[in-house]
């Protein structure tokens, strides 16, 4: 059975820090942040939006472009690691949100729960409602799948420079007009580590990130390996002599932490595909020089980490390679149209693979590019540590979905936050009824409970 993604919103808050004024306050050279991170924008919540607000509005948002009332949905998951409470699910305020515009009690029918795993929930969560789908129990209603975050380090800490917020709503169902999912293929890596976490009751992670970028290389490279198997197995892919998997994936969409972590990954990927091929006799040549290996090639993430010297001319290799033309031909034509809202947008955790995913719908739609057919790939991280591989193909009715996308529109009027507004927010010294912006047909926190017998509840509102 057919079973894909229908249609998808994206709902961004209007605040923004900009990386030059950012990269100034915090004395660091904004090349590090545009070049070296590709971090142009990073978008921020208002005093009164949290995780919930941005997926509400995300959801109400593709409802009402595809006329969608409550009874055409039969689940609801919110995927996050920005949760709210220890004990109720995200999507119960959702859909608390969600009643105020359609009815009290229109959800009811409507289950679904919150899901956790750093970034990579949300893909966990598209499998698993796809399986509600291919199981027959949906009975012609969608699922909603909606992955919201508000990814917020702490203040003059490494990872404060890759920080933004957004929520994407997705939603699928047995006769998709945007992508199918391909079936039988779907790979996962995992592992327990501590590469990025955030202990009960920490409003911002503890980050090891030079170890999670390697991580999330290694985990997603293991995903993919056993993706190429099942994609074989199942006659998805015949890659002949000579040939990698990746010549069968048109778009590869990654997880983007920052936007040139999908650079940073397609490289290691595709490094990792052509060294098994004769191709890679030219391509060593091109680079000149050959591929280094570190003193303890079985090493572990912090041994090979500490080898200095390997990991410079690591490094200086990837630099060399990404020079290539074969490269350049990769990244251009399967991945450079992903990267480009992340670089307006920030990082947007569970929904950055998705905000990805939107990107390249837009922006090759946009460069006029016909993309009914193509397949396109996704690679899915979350720290902790979990990967997920899968693909998908666009269908041919894909235009009715992404005719209409344009992010700058969707963005609105932004306004540029000072240095001086943005510590404000983040030290959350401003309450829900002191926002900086006028909200308009959105939803909004109102207040949160301190009484003892309410503490921590929250109350929304529709701002007409
Ligand atoms: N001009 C241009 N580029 C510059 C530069 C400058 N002045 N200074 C540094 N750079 C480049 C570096 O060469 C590097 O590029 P490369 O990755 O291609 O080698 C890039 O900018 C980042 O520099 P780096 O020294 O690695 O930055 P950092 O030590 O501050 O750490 C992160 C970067 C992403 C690890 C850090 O921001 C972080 O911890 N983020 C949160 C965790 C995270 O995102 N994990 C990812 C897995 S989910």
């Amino acid at each position: 059975m057919a079973v894909g993604i229908d249609d998808l919103s994206l709902y961004v808050p209007r605040l923004y820090v900009d990386a030059e004024d950012f990269a100034n306050a915090r004395g660091i050279d904004a090349a590090k942040l545009q070049r070296g991170l590709g971090i142009e924008q990073m978008a921020i919540v208002d005093a009164n939006q949290d995780p919930a607000c941005l997926a509400a509005n995300a959801c109400l948002q593709v409802m009402q472009k595809n006329k969608l009332s409550p009874e055409d949905i039969g689940r609801l998951y919110v995927a996050t690691e920005s949760a709210l409470d220890e004990s109720k699910a995200m999507n119960s305020y959702v859909i608390g949100m969600l009643e105020q515009v359609y009815g009290s009690g229109s959800f009811q029918h409507c289950g679904g729960i919150e899901c956790k795993f750093a970034c990579v929930s949300g893909s966990y969560a598209l499998y698993d409602n796809s399986n509600w789908i291919r199981a027959g129990e949906s009975e012609g209603k969608h699922a909603l799948v909606v992955v919201s975050d508000i990814a917020k380090y702490d203040l003059g800490s490494s990872g404060e420079v890759t920080q933004g917020a957004g929520a994407v709503a997705m939603l699928l169902n047995d006769s998709p007009r945007l992508l199918e999912f391909d079936p039988k293929v779907t790979s996962t890596s995992i592992k327990n580590e501590y590469d990025f976490y955030r202990p009960f009751g920490k409003e911002t992670p503890i980050v090891h990130g030079q170890y999670s970028n390697m991580l999330y290389l290694i985990q997603v490279k293991n995903a993919l390996v056993d993706y190429e198997r099942k994609a074989v197995a199942t006659n998805l892919i015949k890659p002949k002599d000579g040939e990698t998997i990746l010549d069968y994936i048109d778009y590869i969409n990654m997880h983007l932490p920052y936007s040139n972590m999908g650079k940073k990954a397609l490289a290691y990927l595709v490094r990792h595909e052509w060294r098994k091929t004769p191709r890679w006799t030219k391509i060593i040549q091109s680079v000149g020089m050959d591929e280094p290996v570190p003193k303890d090639p079985r090493g572990t993430i912090e041994s090979v980490l500490a080898d200095t010297e390997f990991m410079q001319k690591d490094a200086e290799f990837t630099k060399r390679f990404a020079k290539t033309e074969e490269y350049q031909d990769v990244y251009e034509s399967k991945v450079a149209s992903s990267l480009l809202a992340s670089r307006m947008i920030g990082n947007l955790y569970t929904a950055s693979l998705y905000l990805g995913f939107r990107s390249t719908l837009e922006f090759e739609f946009q460069k006029g590019v016909d993309l009914e057919g193509k397949r396109f790939g996704f690679a899915s991280y979350g720290s902790g540590s979990s990967a997920m591989v899968f693909s998908g193909v666009i269908m041919p009715e894909y235009k009715e979905a992404v005719k209409d996308m344009n992010i700058e529109v969707e963005l609105g009027q932004r306004k540029k936050l000072s240095l001086d507004e943005y510590e404000q927010i983040h030290e959350n010294k401003l309450t829900p009824d002191q926002p900086l912006l006028n909200a308009q047909k959105e939803f909004i926190l109102v207040d949160i409970g301190t009484k003892p017998e309410s503490r921590g509840e929250r109350r929304y509102r529709f701002a007409e």
